[in-house]
């Protein structure tokens, strides 16, 4: 079941909910492993976690911060997700950062290393925040790339991607997306609405519409939308 959240300000909405289940995560398990989006959507969100009065509200020590993919760059590329968030929030807390290693020649062996840190967790990751792209992508899950069909793999390496930037990246897989605790998208604007409500309420084609592989087994799926980007789906 998708739980929807519509709201004027979904990156407010976002931040509320995120200082919740980083609270329960910590009270429950002593920290929250919190895996950050890339991408254009997410940066409102993270400058707004780095503001003195949200800051504030994290005890940012006990969190342990993880990527949902990376792009096949240098860290201080204009291009890496890591750069985007260190410069809009990371740089800014005490969390403990844990970067994929786009950089590195052999991105397969970067793969392997990154999903054995994840695995050495012990326990699901407690949240994963995803965007959804133009062509109904996440992560970096392509439509009809070999990467939807990995089973086991929780980190993978995929072929240059299909649309820009066209590098290579690294990726978790949907063993890795679906075993979390809680999947949250944010998705804003109208160029979003289209997509939005294919992806909820179209026909399921997971080949077609990667985002529509997102099903957390044990864990919740939320969308954070404004009302543009709600505006086609029934509600
Ligand atoms: C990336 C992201 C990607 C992103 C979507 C949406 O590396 O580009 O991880 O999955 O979330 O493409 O991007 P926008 O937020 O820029 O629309």
């Amino acid at each position: 079941m998708n739980n929807l959240r519509v709201s004027e300000n979904p990156v407010a909405d976002l931040a509320s909910q995120l200082e919740i289940a980083a609270r329960e995560a910590i009270k429950a398990r002593g920290n929250f492993s919190l895996v950050l989006s890339g991408g254009s959507t997410p940066r409102a969100l993270y400058e707004l976690l780095a503001t003195p009065d949200w800051k504030s509200r994290f005890e940012w020590e006990k969190c342990d911060i993880f990527f949902g993919d990376e792009r096949a760059v240098a860290p201080d590329d204009a291009l890496s997700n890591f750069k985007m968030a260190s410069d809009a929030l990371l740089s800014r807390v005490a969390a403990r950062v844990h970067r994929m290693e786009g950089e590195r020649i052999d991105l397969e062996s970067a793969a392997r290393d990154y999903e054995t840190k994840l695995r050495a967790l012990g326990s699901p990751l407690d949240l994963i925040l995803l965007g959804l792209g133009d062509d109904g992508h996440t992560a970096s899950l392509f439509p009809y790339s070999p990467q939807l069909n990995e089973v086991e793999g929780w980190v993978t390496a995929t072929p240059v991607a299909p649309m820009e930037p066209r590098v290579r990246r690294l990726t978790l897989s949907f063993p890795a997306i679906n075993a979390a605790r809680k999947v949250w998208f944010l998705a804003s604007g109208a160029g979003k609405a289209e997509r939005v409500a294919e992806v909820l309420d179209g026909p399921r084609d997971v080949q077609s519409l990667p985002s529509q592989g997102v099903a957390p087994r044990n864990g919740e799926l939320v969308w954070f939308l404004d009302e543009e980007a709600a505006r086609d789906i029934s509600r």
